[in-house]
């Protein structure tokens, strides 16, 4: 510990920020921050959603023009016109929200852009291409194949290619806007690797995270941003977890364990499925959710609880079994005729399902209803604005107007923007598949208080997440997965991490690698 910190000390400072101001129309988004960054650092960048951490980075590679202050880079004054720029530059950056062609594949993807000067303005050789993306992805040992199109692949390996992607150029600083939030664990393990690979050879990195025990586990130091300031930046080694956690909310948060079910005794069935099959992550499942109930379902990624919601919400065919919703049978074959049975699913991809980035605020809530803010052939505008007020002021949407474009929003608040859309939409069986992904300790125990609020009003919540410290927090009760199948109900109070796990890993082979 005490020589990582002595080379620390040693290394060179390759980007300085000094002062720098950012204001957007009704948002002061930097207030006269200061930032740098050492050769060969991990430096973690932490704050709320909103506190202006992707502006400032936006703002070192040119896509946000700072109003105020300077950037020194490599010791020079720098000014990126654009990303282009930035990168040419040895900047590198890769974005919260995935930013890749879908419809392309793999190799294309990782050299899009590039064809020209890789292949010395010449004809762009497809089969040069695939080979060098194949040698770049083997030698950051990701298992994908340089073929594939890029829409098939799931979010996290939609992410290790972008990051592929980056690491492809020469870079001296790269920046990674919430890299781990869609990963797996062994994902971000390799994440890790290629990180700490990249900082021996020099390569300054910036990582942002929500996750903050992973913090110490990579970064050298942390900086903490609130309100669009700077409070803090310390030595890792210097800083525990609940420390940063204060400094980021400005007040003490406690989590606490739910004791007893809040579910009346007499509470009604909203949902049954019985003898559930879809593809082999969903075999035989049966359960049922109680009007008011928050629903825990745990269980290891690729345990089939994504599947599961999958198949009931329509997205995934049914090979078998039954779904009744309040006691009547449903035939679910789209996410339509689920939403009309007043069932949503929303994903842990935010942007795939059910967001509109670039419509504003209002127009999003509304989407899905305009059925019922329509008067004769017009939609009634003054309606939309008066429910969209009320969602605003209700889930604390932190957000100038309703004319907001969504895109301009922190992610947390366009989680909240989605909800909304649904709750107007009238659905009441909402199925959370890892809620907090991707979202700050304050959001979170926002996120937390809505839900409860939600039960409490007769809506009826089915939570997926890996966090099991959140499992025990918001469930009334558990059901836990294990290979596609649900192997255990625990009634929340006779719950504990340890039964979780226990049902979580029956019938497997594998050890765990971490809790
Ligand atoms: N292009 C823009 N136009 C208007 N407002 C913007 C724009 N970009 C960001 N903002 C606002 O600036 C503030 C800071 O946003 P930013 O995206 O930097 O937050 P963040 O710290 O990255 O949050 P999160 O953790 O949710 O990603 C927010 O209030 C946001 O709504
Ligand atoms: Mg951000």
């Amino acid at each position: 510990m005490a020589e990582t910190r002595a080379a620390s000390a040693e290394r060179r400072t390759i980007l300085s920020m000094k002062r720098i101001d950012k204001r957007f129309t009704g948002v002061h988004a930097l207030r006269k921050v200061d930032f740098d960054l050492a050769e060969g650092e991990i430096h973690a960048l932490v704050g709320e959603n909103g506190a202006g951490k992707s502006t400032l980075m936006k703002v070192i590679v040119g896509i946000n023009q700072k109003d105020a202050g300077e950037i020194h880079y490599l010791g020079h004054l720098f000014n990126p016109r654009d990303p282009k720029h930035a990168l040419d530059m040895g900047i590198g950056i890769i974005h919260q929200e995935l930013n890749m062609m879908d419809h392309l594949s793999v190799a294309e993807n990782i050299f899009i852009g590039r064809e020209s000067a890789m292949m010395g303005g010449l004809l762009l050789d497809k089969k040069a291409q695939t080979r060098r993306a194949g040698e770049l992805l083997e030698r950051l040992g990701m298992n994908i194949d340089p073929t594939e199109r890029l829409g098939r692949l799931t979010v996290g390996k939609q992410q290790m290619v972008e990051i592929a992607k980056a690491v492809s150029h020469e870079l001296r600083i790269l920046i990674l806007d919430e890299p781990t939030a869609a990963l797996t664990d062994a994902e971000i393990e390799d994440l890790f690797l290629i990180m700490r690979d990249l900082a021996s050879k020099g390569v300054g990195m910036i990582h942002i995270s929500h996750r903050l025990d992973e913090i110490h586990q990579i970064a050298d130091r942390v900086t903490v941003m609130r309100d669009g300031e700077r409070v803090e930046t310390k030595a890792i080694s210097e800083v525990t977890k609940q420390q940063i956690i204060n400094m980021m909310v400005g007040r003490v948060i406690y989590e606490q364990p739910k004791t007893h079910s809040g579910v009346r005794p007499d509470a009604p069935v909203v949902l049954k499925v019985t003898a559930l099959n879809a593809g082999p992550l969903v075999r035989d499942v049966s359960f049922e959710l109680h009007q008011g109930e928050i629903l825990g379902v745990a269980g290891l990624m690729g345990s089939g609880r994504t599947e599961t919601a999958r198949a009931i919400f329509g997205a995934d065919e049914i090979q078998g079994g039954t779904i009744e919703v309040r006691g009547r049978r449903v035939s679910i074959h789209s996410p339509e005729d689920a939403v009309d049975c007043g069932i949503v699913y929303l994903s842990e991809d935010r942007k795939r399902f059910g967001l509109a980035v670039n419509l504003n605020v209002k127009d999003n809530m509304a989407m899905a209803s305009y059925e019922d803010f329509r008067r004769g052939p017009f939609v009634n505008a003054a309606k939309i604005r008066k429910v969209g007020d009320t969602y605003v002021d209700r889930l604390k949407i932190k957000t100038p107007s309703l004319e907001q474009l969504l895109r301009n929003l922190s992610g947390g608040n366009q989680q909240k923007v989605v909800i909304a859309k649904w709750l107007i939409r009238n659905c009441d069986i909402l199925i959370f598949d890892e809620p907090t992904r991707g979202i700050d300790v304050g959001a979170k125990s926002e996120i937390y208080t809505l839900m409860n609020e939600l039960t409490r009003e007769g809506k009826s919540i089915i939570m997926i997440s890996s966090e099991l410290p959140e499992i025990l927090r918001m469930s009334d009760r558990i059901i836990v997965m294990c290979e596609g199948r649900l192997t255990g109900e625990i009634p929340i109070e006779k719950a504990s991490q340890e039964a979780i796990m226990e049902y979580g890993t029956m019938g497997r082979q594998t050890v765990l690698k971490r809790s």
